[in-house]
């Protein structure tokens, strides 16, 4: 697992200059895949249930499962890159969430707030504590921030699989949800919104964003379980 959160570390840094604005997403995603292809591992996400490429990008309002495409990233847009790979039959997951060119407050504080409600969130984390705990985090987080928390997606467990138990919601009471065990790896995933929490899906099957057509950040690690904390594995 800690092989595979390194190698995708080693994609994100392809990614991040390359963000910029002009460049498609399709173009993105190319580049994407050929460092994933280029490290020995493979892209789980392309063919799972049809999806057809390594990288979910995801513009403004676009919460999740943006399909790369021929529209081109412009200035003032933020743009989540959310990407799984696999090495040596282990998962890694991890997404950021970019700023194309100057993005307003109003926008770059979504993202800062979305990137505290994860390491709010795993604050909590520790052999012997209750999911709920971390997913109170990251929901107190978010709504003390005036913003909403996605309830129709959620983090999960991974290991072999991309997708595993337990389904790791991002809100939650603490004290409840299953005992976290060190050796667990966890997809902790903060999906917030900057109005309504509500979502609807493109046409396409996928394409996920907020029915007021606010904008939406994502932040996630691929994080592991230890006796008295975790290690994030992606960053
Ligand atoms: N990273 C996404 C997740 O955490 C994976 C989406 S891959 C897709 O669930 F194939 F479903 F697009
Ligand atoms: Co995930």
């Amino acid at each position: 697992m800690r092989e595979a959160g390194a190698a995708l570390k080693e994609v994100f840094g392809v990614v991040a200059p390359l963000v910029a604005p002009g460049i498609t997403t399709m173009e993105l995603n190319a580049e994407i895949e050929r460092k994933i292809f280029s490290l020995g591992a493979t892209a789980p996400c392309k063919g799972y249930e049809g999806y057809p490429a390594a990288a979910c990008i995801s513009i403004d309002d676009v919460v999740v499962h943006g399909i790369p495409s021929l529209r081109r990233l412009a200035e003032g847009e933020i743009v989540s890159v959310d990407i799984v790979l696999k090495l040596n039959g282990f998962c890694a997951d991890a997404t950021r969430t970019y700023a194309v060119g100057r993005v307003s407050d109003e926008k770059q504080r979504l993202i800062d707030v979305t990137r505290r409600c994860f390491y709010n969130g795993i604050s909590r984390i520790r052999a012997g504590a209750r999911l709920g705990d971390a997913q109170h985090a990251i929901q107190m987080t978010a709504e003390l921030a005036g913003y909403g928390v996605v309830r129709a997606m959620t983090g999960h467990g991974i290991g072999r699989e991309m997708h595993e138990d337990p389904t790791v919601e991002n809100y939650g009471r603490p004290g409840t949800g299953p005992v976290l065990k060190a050796g667990m790896c966890l997809a902790v995933e903060p999906m917030i919104t900057m109005g309504t929490w509500k979502v609807k899906i493109d046409s396409d099957g996928w394409t996920c964003r907020t029915v007021d057509g606010l904008p939406a950040a994502h932040y996630e690690n691929t994080v592991l379980v230890t006796a008295d904390g975790c290690e994030i594995l992606t960053e």
